[in-house]
């Protein structure tokens, strides 16, 4: 298509006007836009959530495909159903049952990735202007989904324990009455991207009462249950309940993303909406990926391999705990995963983490700012640390370039007066200084930011 003259002339975008209304909601990915910086071999880039998967076993990998290609190419690189494959579906189930999830593979619709799982299900129930509940903070990828839709996305308070029961019902309640409908409340139990924490079984059931009692679907985002580090993996909250639960699920953290197989778990009406939505979107899942995860499930231990990925976060996780501890300065909390991939940190009073951001950039450590994961500009005393891809030396490293960075952001406050000097002073020079900083597990809410969290 030729753009016409005029309006090359006159606009930078000359398309602008052409636009979906949609595509404003549209942004880069705070992740995806620190990429190239993150990607320097200098810099230590806490900032992405890529798994570490180089223990994989490629020689394995590399027959099963070699053997699947030869035996059975013409079947697995044509085009398939648009639920996907059965004997995949059924392995599904099998993954499943390891958080007490009992299914049939006749309700599993398998995908491209979760996040295209989210992208269906968002598509099937959200009209412009409906209200998505997420907690605050929640999942960059799906705040963007959300949008993409233009859902009105409303942040709910959670505490150490994952979302708030009471903040649920008063969001879904206020949506309501200012004539919403409310269309789901989307929630990450296990682990949560970006804050790490692990919802309670005890909260688990009272969300799944609150929701049964509002009228509530839950969607169930679960990419990293089987990550978990000192506790054992979970029972999802659609364990508790086959009807009021979407659940999302993914072989990318505990196989790997690049076959983009994800799978969504819903009631036998939703899942026919999904089956659809699916058509139209790729009309099927990516069939040779599908053929490659079964194989890979059936030729080899998966479960052991997962019980290797956890020992090897394990030491990731304790060498960002152990930095933590030595580099930061008073008045720095921090959340104390027990599996996934994240810690989220609350900085002092008078740090913007999205401000801070070049200047840890020149300290060759990357990280993404809490603002990323809220849609409505909270979150700017906030950082995401990934501990899941660098060494753990590398890790122990990033947070202690961490500290240069907080050290000299906060010389420069107090030089120019936006920080006391008591606070600058404060800070550690080296790095087992004693210090008075608490972690968030003994301060209460480890959500704390400059702002309100709810979205109520
Ligand atoms: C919470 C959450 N949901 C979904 C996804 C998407 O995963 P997938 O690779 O299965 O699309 C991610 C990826 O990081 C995630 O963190």
């Amino acid at each position: 298509m030729s753009v016409p003259e005029k309006r090359v002339k006159t606009r930078i975008d000359p398309y602008v006007d052409a636009y979906a209304g949609r595509t404003q909601g549209l942004k880069a990915s705070a992740v995806r836009a620190l990429f190239a910086v993150a990607n320097r071999p200098e810099v230590v880039s806490l900032a992405g959530g890529m798994p570490n998967i180089s223990d994989l076993p490629l020689d394995v990998i590399g027959d099963v495909l070699d053997e699947l290609v030869r035996s059975r190419g013409p079947q697995i690189m044509n085009y398939g159903s648009a639920q996907g494959e059965e004997r995949i579906r059924e392995q599904i189930c099998e993954v499943m049952s390891l958080e007490g999830v009992n299914a049939s593979p006749d309700d599993i619709i398998v995908s491209c990735g979760s996040q295209q799982a989210l992208d269906l299900v968002t598509r099937t129930f959200v009209d412009p202007g409906d209200v998505v509940l997420a907690e605050a903070p929640s999942y960059v990828g799906a705040l963007g989904t959300f949008a993409a839709y233009q859902a009105q996305v409303v942040q709910v308070a959670m505490d150490e324990n994952g979302i708030l029961p009471e903040a649920f019902r008063a969001a879904t309640t206020a949506a309501r009455a200012a004539g919403r409908k409310v269309k789901f409340l989307y929630t990450i139990p296990n682990f949560n991207n970006p804050s790490g924490i692990l919802m309670s079984i005890e909260r688990r059931r009272e969300l799944l009462a609150a929701a049964r009692e509002l009228d509530v679907l839950i969607v169930e985002d679960n990419p990293y249950g089987l990550l978990a580090i000192d506790v054992p993996p979970q029972p999802a909250i659609r364990s508790m309940d086959a009807e009021q639960v979407i659940y999302l699920g993914s072989f990318s953290k505990t196989f790997a993303p690049g076959f983009r197989v994800g799978w969504a778990l819903a009631p036998s009406p939703v899942l026919k909406k999904l089956v659809l939505a699916q058509e139209s979107a790729t009309l099927c899942p990516p069939v040779f990926s599908q053929f490659a995860v079964s194989e890979y499930l059936s030729h080899w231990d998966w479960r052991a391999q997962i019980e290797d990925f956890r020992a090897m976060y394990t030491q990731r996780r304790d060498a960002m705990l152990r930095g933590l501890e030595d580099h930061m300065p008073a008045g720095t909390t921090w959340t104390h995963p027990v599996g996934g991939f994240f810690v989220w940190v609350t900085l002092p009073e008078g740090f913007d983490a999205d401000q801070m951001s070049a200047r840890a950039t020149s300290h060759r450590v990357a990280y993404v700012p809490g603002s990323a994961f809220y849609a409505d500009g909270l979150g700017s005393r906030n950082m995401r640390l990934s501990y899941c891809f660098p060494t753990p030396e590398r890790i122990y490293e990033g947070t202690r370039r961490l500290g240069e960075t907080l050290r000299e952001e906060m010389e420069l406050r107090s030089t120019f007066g936006f920080m006391s000097s008591s606070t600058a002073r404060r800070l550690p020079s080296g790095a087992h200084q004693d210090k008075s900083r608490t972690t968030s597990r003994s301060t209460g809410n480890p959500l704390n930011t400059s702002q309100p969290t709810g979205g109520d």
